[in-house]
């Protein structure tokens, strides 16, 4: 049976662990080949490739980091190597440091700016030739509710996540002549490795499970089939949209 992202080519950062790992199965589900980034944990690169390969999908992780200029060129172009070219781009690694915002210093700001956004353009401007000469393609990047709502501690993360959404609707305008669609997933707390650093996580968490309609926090899959079906057909009339997957937790 042909699947619909058979002979695509998805590269994704931070794809060796939490949501980034969700996004590599869904999308290989669908018949996508795999490169997954990663920037410490080759061990959870390792053991993802060999998932995704035991699946019958083509993979290799490759280590980079997906703020930095000559690292994103390595990674590129290992892609292109491996894999021809590239249909699908997801920006998914992000990182911030958990404090109140009057309180960041310069590098800390600067450093969820760079991998949480500015990597976003720059790797789509390294993709673009590859995805202009396949006929078009699809980026998808992670926001979070913090990109436009006050979260405790968040705010190098949150205000980083509202100039990406504002990214996404620029260059998915940009970017439509080329049959190249640029959106965004968006969600609330998701049960990853990185929420564990939240400052009275437990809490928090709790917190988050009682405010929220579905009952419970997210889970990494919730927001990877969101990614999956923009990356998909299904989705082709959608352009420079933020799509939100909460268990109903923005309505309150
Ligand atoms: N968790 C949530 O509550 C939540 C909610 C909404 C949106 N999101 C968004 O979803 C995305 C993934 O979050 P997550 O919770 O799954 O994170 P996570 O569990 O911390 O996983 C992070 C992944 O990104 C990689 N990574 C970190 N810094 C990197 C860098 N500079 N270059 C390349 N890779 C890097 C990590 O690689 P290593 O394994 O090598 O460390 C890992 O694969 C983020 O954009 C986040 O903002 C998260």
């Amino acid at each position: 049976m042909s699947k619909p992202l058979q002979q695509k080519v998805a590269l994704i950062t931070g794809a060796s662990r939490g949501i980034g790992k969700a996004i590599a199965f869904e999308l290989a589900h669908l018949g996508a080949s795999i490169m997954v980034n990663y920037v410490r944990n080759e061990e959870a690169a390792v053991e993802t490739v060999t998932a995704l390969r035991d699946m019958g999908s083509e993979a290799h992780s490759f280590q980079a980091n997906a703020g930095d200029g000559a690292d994103q060129t390595l990674l590129v172009d290992e892609t292109f190597k491996l894999f021809g070219g590239v249909d699908i781009l997801v920006h998914n690694a992000a990182i911030g440091a958990f404090k109140p915002v009057h309180k960041l210093k310069p590098n800390q700001w600067d450093l969820s700016m760079t991998i949480n956004t500015r990597a976003l353009l720059e790797l789509t401007q390294k993709v673009l030739p590859s995805m202009e000469s396949r006929g078009g393609g699809s980026i998808i990047a992670l926001s979070s509710l913090g990109s436009h709502r006050f979260i405790p501690n968040y705010g190098a993360i949150g205000i980083s996540k509202a100039a990406l959404e504002s990214l996404i609707k620029y260059l998915a305008v940009e970017l439509s002549p080329k049959g190249i669609r640029v959106n965004g997933v968006s969600g609330g707390l998701v049960d990853t490795d990185a929420v564990r650093h939240f400052p009275e996580f437990e809490k928090f968490r709790d917190e988050v499970v009682r405010r929220t309609p579905a009952g419970r926090i997210g889970a990494p899959e919730d927001l990877a089939r969101v990614v999956a079906f923009l990356a998909s057909p299904q989705s082709a009339w959608i352009y420079g949209q933020i799509l939100t997957a909460d268990g109903g937790l923005s309505l309150i």
